[in-house]
């Protein structure tokens, strides 16, 4: 997994002594409310999620959730990145950020990185996105990004109609 430079960011690979950082954006309410409980409280458990999340499919599939870093101060924001999950055909695009940094267009910046990333050294023709309906700043970020809702979906049994978008290699 390689480093992406964007003129106010660095997206790089997680790695285990960014742990504080991840209990601190797991258990940020908006986290839990738009994405899920991870159910990483401690340093250990951040370092476990770090390990066998991202860094499992750094190595499996040459992409995984990155952490996000302000250059300016080398703050750490958040996380953005593609996913392969059981559940989808199609890799997708996630991402999250301290709600102190939302706003300011990071969102935005790092996934078009991300999708460059995923096109031109992944060789994918396809990403998708899936996001509560009810949220909708992810949904606008998705919108500006030029993905294109395609329909709902269930991914797990028990949990509630997401929204499926899609975008294609320009
Ligand atoms: C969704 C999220 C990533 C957006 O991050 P962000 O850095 O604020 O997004 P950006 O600044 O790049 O903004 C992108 C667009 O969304 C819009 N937006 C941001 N917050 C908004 C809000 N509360 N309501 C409506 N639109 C909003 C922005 O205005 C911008 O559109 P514009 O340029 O037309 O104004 C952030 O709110 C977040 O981390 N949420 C918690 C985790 C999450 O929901 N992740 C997605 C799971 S699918």
């Amino acid at each position: 997994m390689q480093t992406i430079n964007t003129e106010r960011l660095l997206i790089r690979p997680l790695a285990t002594n960014d742990a504080d950082f991840i209990v601190e954006l797991l258990n940020d309410p908006s986290f839990i409310q738009n994405i899920g409980d991870r159910n990483v409280r401690s340093g250990e458990d951040a370092e476990k999620y770090i390990l066998n999340g991202p860094v499992t499919s750094y190595g499996k599939n040459g992409f995984g959730l990155c952490l996000v870093v302000l250059k300016e101060t080398g703050e750490s924001i958040g996380m953005c990145g593609l996913i392969k999950r059981d559940q989808l055909d199609d890799v997708d695009l996630g991402y999250a950020y301290l709600p102190r940094f939302w706003g300011k267009g990071y969102a935005v910046e790092a996934a078009k990185a991300t999708l460059e990333f995923g096109w031109r050294t992944v060789g994918l023709k396809r990403i998708v996105a899936i996001t509560d309906p009810a949220n909708t700043p992810s949904n606008r970020v998705l919108e500006k990004l030029g993905f294109v809702f395609e329909k709902m979906v269930k991914i797990a049994a028990d949990d509630i109609d997401l929204n499926l978008y899609a975008i294609h290699k320009p």
